[in-house]
């Protein structure tokens, strides 16, 4: 539970709010690259943190980040003409390149300068793992440009998708950390005995309803796992990372990870970027890099020309089928990642916390809030929040079997930070899809 301050400190992301402020001190994942394909290519819109911004790719290939409206009289430059590095105006043909200055102005007389006092806001860019990420604090705080093991593999070896959730970031990541809710929400009918038994994970969940949960915290957020005994069997860990402030990795098949980051839009609108990244040097197919993010095989829930809104969304309440649940399915909704937007969407807009009820289970999400909440103390008091030094670029997510009671991070260390492979971790086997929490 938290106090409606809290809740609004955690959830509301605009410029000047104290969120707003600390995310504005990391890497944004702003756009896919290819949103923005070629030099010249048009202008796509993007919100980020309450701000309305487009993105273009000049004829230097950068890609610039401004702001939507023009300086002039404020029409939106997502109509503009994107040509010799610039991005126009088409209203009177105010020219603005990707720092924001505005560099023509054919409206006002030639011998005019006042073109040279003009400028729109404007951020930063790098491209890094087929992502375009704007960084929108301030320029003496601006960290390392993000430097992760998927942001370095071949395009083959990424899968990564974005898609728009209807409801405020904190439950998406709340969501997204929360390991205990894979039995019933993603389940079938009665849960515990729904998963594959002929796989280790299948029959640990079959086995335990309530994982333990475990949190170790790091300098970049925290280790955590998820732990379900299997008598004498072992103990089935899934061993996780939540970096601050709005990433998770998470095991995803025998050489690779998966991960999510939710990066708010605005305070009740979300775009969920869907990472899967085999370190193997497997090449992913075509097929597994579409599905990236949509959680089944039997169809992409994920609508591009509709700015990466879910095809399965509350309009259509998710397509559920009652039937199916009746019968099959705990939801009756198809596809891992539409139960949960359905259902974290389901909470509001922004999820009322000063009513809910936390158990056991709820531990990483307890603790989540406790240290965004010290680093926004962090940033207000003029110190660094964690999560802004690279010390964390080869973290990786990983399942296994341990000997029971065995101290898993202790035991996993290595494989978690990126230094060496477990070998208990091929025992796992790859469980398919790789979509599940
Ligand atoms: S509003 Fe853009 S040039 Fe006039
Ligand atoms: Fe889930």
């Amino acid at each position: 539970m938290l106090t409606q301050e809290q809740n609004e400190t955690l959830c509301r992301v605009g410029p000047g709010t104290p969120m707003g402020e600390l995310m504005r001190r990391y890497w944004v994942p702003a756009a896919l690259s290819w949103e923005v394909p070629e030099p010249d290519s048009p202008p796509i819109t993007i919100k980020l943190l309450s701000e309305e911004l487009v993105a273009f790719r000049q004829t230097d290939g950068r890609v610039g980040i401004v702001g939507a409206r023009c300086a002039h009289r404020r029409a939106h430059l997502f109509w503009g003409r994107n040509e010799e590095n610039g991005l126009r105006c088409v209203y009177h043909g105010w020219k603005f390149d990707c720092e924001g200055h505005c560099v023509d102005m054919p409206s006002e007389p030639e011998e005019s300068n006042f073109k040279d006092k003009v400028r729109i806001p404007a951020y930063p860019t790098v491209e890094a793992g087929s992502v375009v990420w704007a960084y929108m604090g301030p320029p003496e705080k601006k960290p390392a440009p993000p430097h992760f093991e998927w942001t370095q593999l071949p395009d083959a070896n990424l899968g990564i998708s974005k898609i728009w959730q209807q409801s405020n970031w904190l439950q998406a990541l709340e969501g997204g950390i929360d390991s205990s809710h894979t039995n019933f929400l993603h389940g079938g009918k009665p849960p515990g005995q729904t998963f594959d038994d002929n796989t280790v994970g299948g029959r640990a969940r079959n086995l335990s309803l309530a994982p333990v949960i475990e949190v170790v915290p790091t300098d970049y957020g925290y280790s955590y796992a998820g732990i379900r005994t299997m008598g004498d069997e072992g103990d089935y860990v899934r061993a996780y990372h939540w970096i601050m402030p709005w990433y998770q990795i998470r095991p995803g098949g025998t050489s690779g990870s998966n991960g999510h980051i939710w990066v708010p839009m605005d305070d009740e609108n979300t775009m969920v970027f869907n990472l899967h990244w085999d370190w193997g040097k497997e090449p992913l197919s075509e097929r597994q890099k579409k599905l990236t993010g949509s959680g089944n095989e039997l169809y992409v829930d994920i609508n591009v020309e509709n700015n990466f809104r879910s095809v399965r969304n509350m309009d259509n309440r998710y397509e559920i089928d009652r039937e199916l649940q009746k019968n099959e399915t705990y939801t009756g909704i198809l596809g891992t990642n539409t139960q949960d937007r359905a259902i974290q969407e389901s909470m509001g807009a922004i999820a009322d916390r000063t009513l809910e009820r936390l158990g056991t289970t709820d531990r990483a999400i307890i603790n989540a809030r406790r240290t965004l909440l010290k680093a926004i103390k962090s940033v207000e008091d003029g110190g660094h929040p964690p999560g802004v030094a690279p010390t964390y670029y080869k973290l990786r997510s990983l399942e296994t079997v341990l000997p029971k009671g065995t101290q898993w991070f202790e035991a996993m260390k290595d494989g978690l930070f990126g230094l060496t492979m477990l070998e208990t971790r091929m025992a796992v086997g790859r469980r398919g899809g790789g979509g599940m929490d």
